[in-house]
This record gives structure tokens, C-alpha cells and sequence, in this order.
């Protein structure tokens, strides 16, 4: 069911410095920042050869990346996004399997204008993943 690793998530707790050392330090091809209310985040992409990277820092109240920090306050791997060609068909699938969906079940718009949903952690052996149509 699951295609491409569409993107691995890094939550950071400065957001320039990250983008900064992606840049400078890794040679990346690194974006400008983007706000995105709707999940509580500003992100700066990272293109690579092969995937993206995501840095994603808190914005506004109660972001979800702000307890994350508060528990990992040097940053860390937040979540990773498999791409998949029906995202309907594919929560259908899951649910039967009794994977959990997060927040409403109903899929989001994502940072790059596709639907997403997130699975529990718990029952991806401590992963958030997120889902991403294609
Ligand atoms: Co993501």
C-alpha cells in the first residue's frame, strides 16, 4: 500500500540555525520558511536527491511540535511520510487492521497541498507516520 518516502520531519528548536547547517554545512538545497496554521508549524523544506527533509518549528499556541521539544529540547525526528495513491482506500485498510488515526480521522491538507492523515505512534513501534496522497 505505502509508495515513496515522501518526506522525514525534523522538529528543531531554531529554526534559522537548522536551516542555516542544512545549507551551509550539508550543501542542501534548503527553502524559505513556511507558516502553516493549520497544523501549527512553520517549516523550511529541504530538496534531496531522493526525498525531502522538513524542518518544523512551533507556531501559534498549543503546537503539536511544542510538547515534542519540551521532551526533546535539542530537536529530533518528529514523524516520516509514506506516500500513497488513494488515502481513503488506504485509512480504510488500516482501520481494519486497527491502526488508529489521529485527530478527527478526516485527512488534512498538508504542507504541500495534498491530503494527509496521521497514524499513532503506538502502533507503528514508536513512529508517528504521516500519509501523504500523491
Ligand atoms: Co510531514
Amino acid at each position: 500500500m505505502i509508495g515513496r518516502l515522501n518526506h522525514v520531519a525534523i522538529a528543531v528548536p531554531d529554526l534559522q540555525a537548522a536551516a542555516a547547517q542544512y545549507e551551509t554545512t550539508l550543501g542542501a538545497k534548503v527553502g524559505l520558511p513556511q507558516d502553516e496554521p493549520d497544523h501549527g508549524v512553520t517549516v523550511v523544506f529541504i530538496e534531496l536527491p531522493n526525498t525531502k527533509i522538513e524542518l518544523l518549528f512551533p507556531l501559534g499556541e498549543g503546537s503539536p511540535i511544542e510538547t515534542f521539544l519540551d521532551k526533546n529540547p535539542s530537536g529530533g525526528i518528529h514523524h516520516i511520510c509514506y506516500e500513497v495513491d488513494d488515502i481513503l482506500a488506504a485509512r480504510a485498510q488500516l482501520q481494519s487492521q486497527g491502526a488508529r488515526v489521529l485527530g478527527s480521522g478526516e485527512p488534512k491538507i498538508g504542507a504541500h497541498g495534498k491530503p494527509v492523515l496521521f497514524l499513532h505512534p503506538k502502533d507503528f513501534t514508536g513512529c508517528l507516520i504521516e500519509l501523504e496522497q500523491v
